[in-house]
């Protein structure tokens, strides 16, 4: 993976340094606001090897009885799986072992009942994840769920497809699993749920889809062994957080996180909760957003290029495509497109990339150039920690608490008043 700052104005940086390297102590010697909650810092190297073992097995059961997985979580319970679910799928024939489909990331009742309606006659297992055990929608979503496996297994088969990842001890999901007999994962004390995925919450269902859960280790172990070194010269995961400090404090409120490939289109997903809720407090905060390209160019294009001047841009772009696949040579050429006969769409696309930064760059908009090597499990875990540990020192850098998200609770003291809550009657 490399990183690439080239095409932003650096020279300022040095005044910034300093306190990006500060606020790397801070995280990585655990003394900063938050400091319970970075468990997931060693996670690649310090983890549960039974629980590790027990998730292999637990996905090749589902293997053996269920053609779906439906994965029933919200936010970081479900974004980091999508994410690598959803990069390591083919766009049009599902291989998959087993099928992920979504629940409970809303409320949608026309959502739930489609769902209902597409699994009556397929086999499928339920792996419901939530650190809290009481956010609603998951909460509903499982409801529903629950009673359709149990109508068309019988309770007692159900129980033995439905796997609960939650909190250790407490919570609502704790207690029924507890009651029922699930098999329970945990989501660690010490990792909060945008920081989840390299645990049970993205392991299991990425392990029964078929993804090789070893590999996306490997690759969050190589980020570990490149982004906690303490030197600002060579760590590229302080220096992107320097740099996005310096940007916002010089107007730039919004970071647009581009691809030019398709399947990232979660991993931008991904980010953005990352980023936000991290580091969205006390009225600061850069606000992430992401675009597709080349299919956006065609609409937010023209406001990356001529409209406010207030964003700067990071490009996730990626080594090596091996889709080998050629333009030819038309011997009427009505489309015009001889000039380009004989070149691959990957060269296509990537003088489309670079075009496009030019024309960015030309247009006073800063740019951060991210490369990974492939689509792959590797590439994305070591990606993965490269932000989060970047996010970690931005928010330090910023001076907010990096890891809780106090806003998330305000739109659900208005929502459960209006649903008529008990104890919600007078907030
Ligand atoms: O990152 C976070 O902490 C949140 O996005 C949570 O993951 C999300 O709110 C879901 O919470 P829970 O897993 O408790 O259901």
């Amino acid at each position: 993976m490399r990183i690439d700052f080239k095409n932003v104005d650096i020279s300022n940086l040095k005044d910034y340094e300093k306190k990006a390297m500060d606020a790397f102590d801070t995280l990585i010697n655990k003394n900063g606001e938050g400091n319970d909650f970075l468990g997931w810092i060693d996670r690649p190297v310090d983890y549960d090897k039974e629980e590790y073992d027990r998730i292999k097995k637990a996905a090749a059961k589902i293997q053996s009885d269920s053609d779906i997985l439906i994965t029933i979580g919200i936010g970081g319970s479900y974004l980091g799986c999508k994410a690598l679910d959803y990069a390591t799928t083919n766009y049009f024939f599902d291989d998959s072992k087993v099928k992920l489909i979504y629940a409970g990331n809303q409320l949608s009742g026309s959502y739930l009942k489609e769902l209902l309606e597409y699994i009556k006659d397929k086999d499928y297992s339920i792996n419901v994840i939530s650190k809290s055990g009481t956010t609603t929608e998951p909460a509903i979503a499982f409801r529903f769920l629950r009673k359709a496996l149990e109508e068309k297994y019988g309770k007692e088969e159900a129980k033995t497809r439905i796997y609960v990842t939650t909190d250790k001890k407490k919570g609502a999901l704790k207690s029924l699993s507890e009651k029922e007999g699930y098999e329970t994962f945990v989501v660690p004390d010490d990792i909060g749920g945008r920081f989840s995925v390299i645990s049970a919450v993205g392991l299991l269902p990425l392990c029964a889809k078929g993804v090789d859960i070893d590999k996306f280790m490997d690759g969050f172990r190589k980020g570990r062994e490149d982004y906690t070194i303490k030197d600002f010269d060579k760590n590229d995961a302080i220096k992107y957080a320097a740099i996005r400090n310096m940007l916002y404090e010089n107007d730039h409120a919004i970071e647009v996180l581009v691809n030019y490939e398709p399947k990232l289109k979660y991993i931008s997903e991904w980010w953005k909760q990352l980023f936000a809720e991290s580091e969205g407090k006390d009225h600061k905060g850069i606000f992430p957003v992401s675009v597709n390209n080349t299919t956006d160019l065609h609409s937010l294009g023209q406001m990356i290029q001529d409209g406010q001047r207030n964003i700067f841009e990071t490009v996730l772009s990626v080594k090596n495509d091996n889709s080998n696949l050629e333009i030819e040579e038309d011997s009427e050429n009505l489309d015009g497109l001889n000039y380009i006969a004989g070149k691959s769409m990957s060269f296509v696309n990537s003088k489309a990339m670079e075009g496009t930064i030019i024309a960015h760059v030309n247009g006073g908009v800063d740019n951060i150039m991210i490369e990974i090597d492939d689509i792959d499990e590797k590439s994305i875990g070591e990606l993965f920690y490269f932000f989060e540990i970047a996010v970690g020192v931005s928010g330090y850098m910023l001076g907010v608490n990096p890891f809780n998200q106090p806003g998330v609770e305000e739109y659900k003291t208005q929502m459960f008043k209006l649903l008529g809550k008990p104890g919600y009657e007078n907030k």
